[in-house]
Formats: structure tokens, C-alpha cells, sequence
């Protein structure tokens, strides 16, 4: 019996073998033993020029039809799933569904951790959520180097304001990423340094600075295999950056040995560029069509249809169907740890002085203070806002650490205390002015304060708006020997403390991400030991580096800024 059962199972085997082979001699692409590139180029050559035509171009941005951000439709023929793009940077963006997917703290928050496998989670964590809402391309991560303070997407890149700091934890983001079957995408490549006329500004910079300052992050993700890269809105030397042969072509491609593809920012395609580099116009066709490609040579379209599938054939989508649904809803306790943990290890504390922190845990009389406690702002806006289904608030965080009844302003009872360790949290929203000393009422004040910012436009001014400068200075006056004042910030980049003085402790989150309360509760009774570093400076004063309108926001209303500075921005002027 038992000869029968080894004898059918070894059968079994030969047939299996003799399948696979038989498929991989039919269908050579299908070998996961080639190269993803040859595998890329045999399936291509299996496609019609109509097939090869259709995948230079979107095909609709969340329809009903095309529900994704970027679509590219299938061809079922030759089992080429429809390609799924989504934003953003820090997470699955669902306009239609909000509240499905994680809001993980910003590009540039994750990189406050200096650490490679943050990094890493982090982008497991968020490639995981595009898989399972059926995604296989990540619009992300941001990569920029944040030259202007401003910036209006500077929460975005997890550069900084160093090359060599984006050229590293850009590598471990997109093995996060593409670990999880999604191809990662960089971006935007390149000089989208400012948001003040992106669409038409040309930034103009020389070659030097290029290499030496602006493509390093781009050149970690190349070394990390991305799949994909997406050329910015703005003009690089006046020639818009979808359509730049020296960037494009010369630069990235050729010099820097760039494989994988360059999809088009949305709406950024302005002519029928494939020569020039771009290999895929999003979201749809105005260029890019099955008509206006026939005038092209077949090899430039081969090219770009090789580049686009290499990425894919890599990351194993060809080999493993995504059966997810964009209706799934993905986030979970599991994923708001992970984006708890990254929150606690990118914190920066920037002050800590009369051993204000860590906060005792028995008789505190705290007072929290700012609306910023209560309803946290912890995410940037734009096309990567990503918007969670809750929040907890730091001021619940604080009362359950302290054993106190959670505080709902909103019932008008704003303190409470523990009958049973000594502990009362009070809370202010900040319109109250503080007394001119510390009454006996609490011994530690913890101001909450934040300002913030979106794609689209640079900020005003780095200062908090509100009040909220103003009142963190009131605070800042109380004194009383054994009281303390703790500030905790959640920022977009850069501002400017001119209260520092008045503070004992002062704690920096960026944005960052939903899980912000009992991160911060964490670092602030000292379960966790901050360990985040700045990624970029902070500046005295608005302009301290003194640039001209010429570099930025550039002359002629902002369509011209030069890069006169070189290197010579953030700690480098320094
Ligand atoms: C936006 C952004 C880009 C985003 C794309 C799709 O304009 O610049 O980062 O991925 O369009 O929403």
C-alpha cells in the first residue's frame, strides 16, 4: 500500500514538473528563477502594440469604474493585472471611506527617529494596508530635501534637510513597502522644493548642487530597487520636469542607471515625452493615447512598457493575485501600535531642565493645557492626508496614566482627581490666562500646542497661530518653585520657539499620526526614552539664512527662484 502511495505521489511530482515546465517554455515570464527584467522583457514581447500603447496612460482617478487614485487597466489575456495606484506618503488615502486605513505619522516624523528599522515598519506597516485594499503601487514616500523652512509638503519628505539622511531611510521605507507585493514610488522627483507656484515655477539649479544635493534620496531609492518614480509640476531650469531630457533622461536614467519607471504627476504631463523620459502619463491620456504614441518609435514605447513591468514582476505581483478589495477596511489595534511605537521613537526633546520629565505618577496636580490636547491635529494636508477613524486625545491619555476619570470638556467638568493616589488633571483650553504664580491647584503644567500645513501653498510664517504663541508665553511667566511647565509641539517642519526661556521641558512630535496621545503619554511619564533627533533646523528668526526673493519664492511672482545658495541651506549655512 504504502509503495502505491509513494509510487502516485512521485507521479504526481513528475507531472508538476513537467507542467511548470511546460508553462514556463509557453509562458517564460511566468519563471521566477529569471531576472525581473527579463521577465518584464519576455512579456512584453508577448503583447500587441495596442496592449503595449495602454499601459503609457491612466485610465480615471476614483471613479467607479477606476475607484483608485491612478488606474491602468488589465490585460487579462496575459494575466497583467489592472495597475492601482494610491496616495500617500503616510498611508492609504480613502476619500470614500475614511477612517478605513491607518494615519501613520508623516515622511518627515519617521525620519526624526534616525532609525533604519523604523523606517522599515513603518513601510511594512503601510505597504501591508494598500495590499489588502487591493493596491499594488504606493504613491510614496516623499523624498524632497527641504530647502525652504516653509515648505508647505516638508512633512511629507523624509529627507530633512540632509541628503545623505534621505539617501539612507529612503532604502528601508521602500523595503518596507515593496516587502508587502506594492511597488513604492519617489517622489517627485525633482526640485518640488517649494509649493508657492509649483505648477510653473522653475527652479533653477546647477548640476553640482543637483547630484550633490537634491538626487542622493532618489539614488537610495534606485539602490533600493523602486519600482517607480513620479516627475514633479514644477520646471527644472526652465523645462518642465515631466518632460526634461537632462533630468529625466540623462540625469536619472543614464547616470544615475534608473530601471525602474517615471509616471507623470497628475495633471504635471505636458507633451508626449516618452524620448524625453517619461514612460506613463497620469491620471489619463491628454498626451499619452493609443493615436499620439504611433508617432513614436517602438522602441521607445518597449522601453517604458519593460520599465513599468520589471517593478511588478519584482515585488511579485505577476506571480500572486491580489483578491483585496478598495472596500476592505484595514486598520486594526495591531497597525495603531506599530504607528504608536514609531510616534515614540521619533519624539525629540529639545529641553529638559530641573528634572521636569520624566512626571511622577502619584500626586501630580496637573493642568493640560491647549485644544491641541483634546482635538489633535496629527497629520499634514493635501493628496497624502490620510484621516483616521479616531483619535485619542492626550488629555484621556494623561488622566489613564494618572488613574483619573477621563475629561470631557465638552460636559464643562475640566477637573477631576483620583481618590486613591493623589493625582488631579485639569483641563484649559488656553483661553484662560494662567495665574501670575503657581497656585497650590497643580505643580506641572503641559501646554499642547501645534500648527500645520498642506500640499498647495508654503506656510505664512513658522510661528504658531491662534494664540497659542501668546498664551505659551503667559505660561511661561507663571513661577513657583516647585512648579514645572512642559510643552509638547506637533509641527509640520520648522517654527520658532521665541517662549523656549519660559519652558522646562519642551517635546517635538511633527506630525505624528493617529496614535499620538499614548505615544506622547509614553515619553512624558517616561515609559519611553525620547530618542528622536531633528532632521532639519531650526531657525531664530523668519529668513534667518537671509534668501533673496531670486532664490526664493523666486522673481517674476514666483516663477523664477535660483538656487544661488548651492549647498549652503540648513546646517550648512550654518
Ligand atoms: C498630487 C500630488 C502627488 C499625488 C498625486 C495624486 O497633486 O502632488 O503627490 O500623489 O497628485 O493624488
Amino acid at each position: 500500500m504504502k509503495t502505491i502511495i509513494l509510487l502516485s505521489v512521485a507521479v504526481c511530482l513528475v507531472i508538476a514538473t513537467v507542467i511548470a515546465e511546460s508553462n514556463s517554455k509557453q509562458q517564460p515570464w511566468m519563471n521566477t528563477n529569471l531576472d525581473p527584467k527579463d521577465r518584464a522583457r519576455a512579456l512584453m514581447n508577448q503583447m500587441t502594440a495596442e496592449e503595449k500603447k495602454g499601459m503609457l496612460y491612466g485610465y480615471g482617478c476614483q471613479s467607479k469604474e477606476w475607484p483608485y487614485v491612478g488606474n491602468v487597466a488589465a490585460i487579462p489575456r496575459l494575466n497583467i493585472p489592472s495597475l492601482k495606484y494610491n496616495d500617500g506618503p503616510q498611508g492609504f488615502r480613502d476619500d470614500a471611506m475614511p477612517g478605513s486605513t491607518t494615519a501613520w505619522p508623516s515622511g518627515l516624523t519617521a525620519a526624526a527617529s534616525w532609525q533604519r528599522e523604523t523606517l522599515q515598519a513603518w513601510g511594512e506597516g503601510m505597504g501591508k494596508e494598500f495590499y489588502l485594499k487591493g493596491a499594488n503601487v504606493q504613491l510614496g514616500p516623499g523624498v524632497c530635501v527641504a530647502r525652504i523652512p516653509r515648505n508647505g509638503r516638508n512633512f511629507e519628505y523624509l529627507s530633512g534637510e540632509d541628503p545623505f539622511l534621505g539617501y539612507v531611510l529612503v532604502q528601508d521605507a521602500i523595503n518596507g513597502i515593496q516587502s508587502q507585493q506594492v511597488v513604492a514610488n519617489a517622489k517627485h522627483y525633482v526640485n518640488n522644493n517649494q509649493e508657492t507656484n509649483r505648477g510653473s515655477v522653475s527652479e533653477n539649479v546647477d548640476e553640482r548642487t543637483r547630484f550633490e544635493m537634491y538626487y542622493p534620496p532618489f539614488v537610495g531609492a534606485i539602490e533600493a530597487n523602486v519600482g517607480s518614480m513620479m516627475c514633479s509640476y514644477n520646471k527644472i531650469n526652465h523645462v518642465y520636469s515631466c518632460e526634461n531630457n537632462g533630468t529625466l533622461m540623462t540625469d536619472l536614467k543614464v547616470r544615475m542607471g534608473f530601471d525602474g519607471y517615471v509616471m507623470s504627476d497628475w495633471g504635471a504631463t505636458h507633451s508626449l515625452s516618452i524620448e524625453q523620459g517619461l514612460d506613463q502619463e497620469m491620471p489619463s491620456n491628454n498626451f499619452f493615447n493609443q493615436t499620439n504614441l504611433d508617432s513614436k518609435p517602438q522602441h521607445a514605447i518597449d522601453d517604458s512598457v519593460v520599465r513599468i513591468l520589471t517593478g511588478f514582476f519584482a515585488v511579485g505581483v505577476m506571480d500572486k493575485p491580489n483578491p483585496n478589495q478598495i472596500s476592505s477596511n484595514v486598520t486594526s489595534i495591531e497597525q495603531n501600535d506599530i504607528a504608536q511605537k514609531i510616534s515614540e521613537n521619533s519624539t525629540i526633546l529639545l529641553k529638559n531642565v530641573n528634572e521636569a520629565l520624566p512626571l511622577q505618577k502619584t500626586n501630580l496636580k496637573v493642568v493640560v493645557v491647549g485644544a491641541q490636547s483634546w482635538q489633535p491635529v496629527v497629520h499634514g494636508g493635501g493628496s497624502g492626508q490620510v484621516v483616521p477613524a479616531w483619535v485619542k486625545p492626550p488629555l484621556w491619555s494623561i488622566c489613564d496614566m494618572l488613574g483619573v476619570d477621563r475629561i470631557d470638556p465638552s460636559t464643562g467638568t475640566l477637573s477631576k482627581c483620583s481618590s486613591d493616589n493623589g493625582n488631579c488633571v485639569t483641563y484649559n483650553d488656553g483661553s484662560q490666562n494662567p495665574p501670575g504664580t503657581a497656585s497650590k491647584d497643580y505643580n506641572v503644567a503641559i501646554l499642547f500646542i501645534q500648527t500645520s500645513s498642506s500640499e498647495g501653498s508654503d506656510r505664512p510664517n513658522l510661528s504658531f497661530a491662534n494664540g497659542q504663541d501668546q498664551y505659551t508665553t503667559n505660561w511661561g511667566q507663571v513661577k513657583g518653585n516647585s512648579f514645572r511647565k512642559v510643552l509638547v509641539m506637533s509641527t509640520p517642519g520648522a517654527v520658532l520657539t521665541p517662549w523656549a526661556d519660559g519652558m522646562d521641558s519642551i517635546l517635538l512630535n511633527f506630525m505624528p499620526g493617529q496614535a499620538m496621545g499614548d505615544a506622547i503619554t509614553n515619553v512624558l511619564f517616561g515609559e519611553v526614552n525620547p530618542s528622536g533627533k531633528l532632521p532639519l533646523t531650526f531657525p531664530n528668526k523668519e529668513n534667518e539664512q537671509e534668501m533673496a526673493v531670486a532664490q526664493y519664492p523666486g522673481l517674476q511672482n514666483g516663477e523664477n527662484a535660483t538656487y544661488s545658495e548651492g549647498f549652503f541651506f540648513g546646517y550648512r549655512w550654518y
